[in-house]
């Protein structure tokens, strides 16, 4: 149900005013202050605030410019006194959305609201979209790991070569994949997906390469493949381990001859598609096992790429947390809620087989199901760190780097870790790690770390 929030002095506007918004199937509260109007929106998310100019203490135009500069998305719709035009065209220079004139015409106001609940609405769903497009694609996290895995991603992009992504269920293989793509020449032609796992062992063949009319019962019409669709482009084969021994062979001979043949066919296509390929079985077991080609391993394995579990970078889970949070609230056209530090800390404890795609699910989850503004960890009692405390473990640092970097790379993850700990707040980071703030934003702009969050009582030294 749209909600409003009525700012006016005078308690006959707001109950009458209130009355006919009510009938009209909306959410209604009514306040009398500029004032009190920044504290109700900084509690409850409205989506329409008619807003009187003339208030006592803080006007309506302050007010307004106060919601501007704490980015309260809400459509503003101003009540002006007679004759006062040019304070109403102030207020719509500053981003309201229109204006109605004392004295008040019920009917001129509700018209107007409800335009405005239109233009809102136009707005949410084009910042849902946005989302969509956008979203997907960013690789977030800050820990080590990441990075290491960015300069890999950066330095395979722009090669021809094919890459084999390993990791776990969940880890971002398909999220590698489309950033190699898109950072690679190929970006303006087609990424195509195909899944090897969901498709039928006797369709794969016809869904990669295509087929004749003809060539298979229920093949009714000539059909494209997803190789030929790639062409220009980029073709990643998830799930490669599945696909069985013969289809095996053919995208063999595919990858050696840059030519393939549509099931039922007799002419052979050229094809230009860069291949991406991802598992997440352990290939050198399944080549032992009989069960996958070595030769199309060292084919799809120029370079290799591997995707760390969410359990050996857990610096970057409230990162993750609140990305995922402001993604899915901008997709549900919601206000994204805030984790407290007691529950980032169960989330960094969390062992995550399901990795950063069973974190997401539990943001969406949370989302739906904690009524208020804030999650703590009673929120996530269902959470079972089990045998795996991973915050106990030592960040995982090889042996074999110098020990200035191994020290960098240390103290790094360890600010990382300590601003998680505060939730990005930096004075107090500097509190719990005993050093100077000024120091802490020297170190932070050396290793390139980015302050995790905006915090409003603060400012870069
Ligand atoms: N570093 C990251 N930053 C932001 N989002 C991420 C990151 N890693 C993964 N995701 C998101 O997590 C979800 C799972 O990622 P993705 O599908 O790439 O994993 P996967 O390894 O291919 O998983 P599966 O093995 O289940 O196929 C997606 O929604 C993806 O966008
Ligand atoms: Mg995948």
């Amino acid at each position: 149900m749209p909600s409003i929030l009525i700012v006016d002095d005078e308690p006959g506007v707001r109950s009458a005013l209130g009355g006919v918004l009510r009938d009209e199937g909306y959410e209604v509260d009514a306040v009398d202050s500029g004032e009190a109007c920044l504290e109700r929106l900084g509690r409850q998310a409205y989506d329409v605030v008619v807003l009187d100019i003339w208030l006592p203490g803080m006007d309506g135009l302050a007010t307004l410019a106060r919601m501007r500069e704490r980015q309260i998305e809400v459509q503003v719709v101003i009540i002006s006194g007679h004759g006062n035009i040019e304070s109403a065209v102030r207020a719509i220079k500053m981003g309201a959305f229109d204006f109605v004139e004392k004295p008040l015409s019920l009917e001129k106001t509700v018209l107007v609201v409800r335009n405005a609940l239109r233009q809102r609405r136009l707005e949410a769903e084009n910042q849902a979209l946005r989302a969509k497009v956008d979203a997907p694609h960013i690789m977030v996290g800050e820990s080590y790991a990441m990075a290491k895995l960015r300069e890999q991603v950066a330095m395979a992009a722009p090669t021809n070569g094919r890459v084999l992504i390993f990791g776990e269920n969940g880890t971002g293989k398909e999220l590698v994949a489309r950033n190699i793509h898109q950072l690679s020449r190929r970006r303006t032609g087609p990424f195509v997906e195909v899944n090897c796992a969901a498709i039928p062992e006797e369709l794969i063949e016809s869904e990669l390469f295509g087929h004749v009319r003809g060539a298979f019962t229920g093949a009714v019409a000539d059909r494209r493949g997803k190789f030929e669709a790639a062409h220009g482009g980029t073709i990643f084969l998830d799930e490669i381990a599945d696909m069985s021994l013969k289809t095996q062979a053919t995208v063999l001979r595919v990858l050696q001859e840059q030519v393939m043949e549509p099931v039922g066919g007799s002419t052979r296509i050229k094809v230009d598609a860069r291949v991406l390929a991802a598992t997440n079985k352990d290939l050198t077991a399944e080549i032992r096992a009989g069960r996958f080609r070595e030769d199309l391993y060292f084919r799809l394995n120029v370079v290799p790429i591997f995707v760390p579990p969410l359990r050996e970078r857990q610096e970057d889970i409230p990162l993750l947390a609140d990305h995922f949070m402001a993604m899915l609230a901008r997709e549900y056209g919601r206000r994204p809620k805030t984790f407290e530090p007691d529950a980032l800390i169960a989330l960094q404890r969390y062992a995550w087989p399901g990795n950063v795609r069973e974190l997401r699910n539990l943001v969406e989850r949370l989302m739906i199901m904690v009524p208020g503004e804030r999650i703590s960890s009673r929120d996530l009692t269902f959470l079972d760190p089990g045998a795996t405390t991973v915050l106990s473990q030592a960040p995982p640092i090889s042996a074999s780097a110098p020990l200035h970097d191994a020290r960098d790379q240390f103290e790094r993850e360890y600010i990382l870790r300590a601003l998680a700990a505060q939730q990005g707040n930096i004075s107090r980071t500097a509190e719990v790690l005993g050093v100077e703030r000024s120091n802490l934003y020297r170190k932070m702009r050396a290793f390139g770390i980015n302050p995790p969050r905006k915090v409003d009582d603060e400012e870069p030294a």
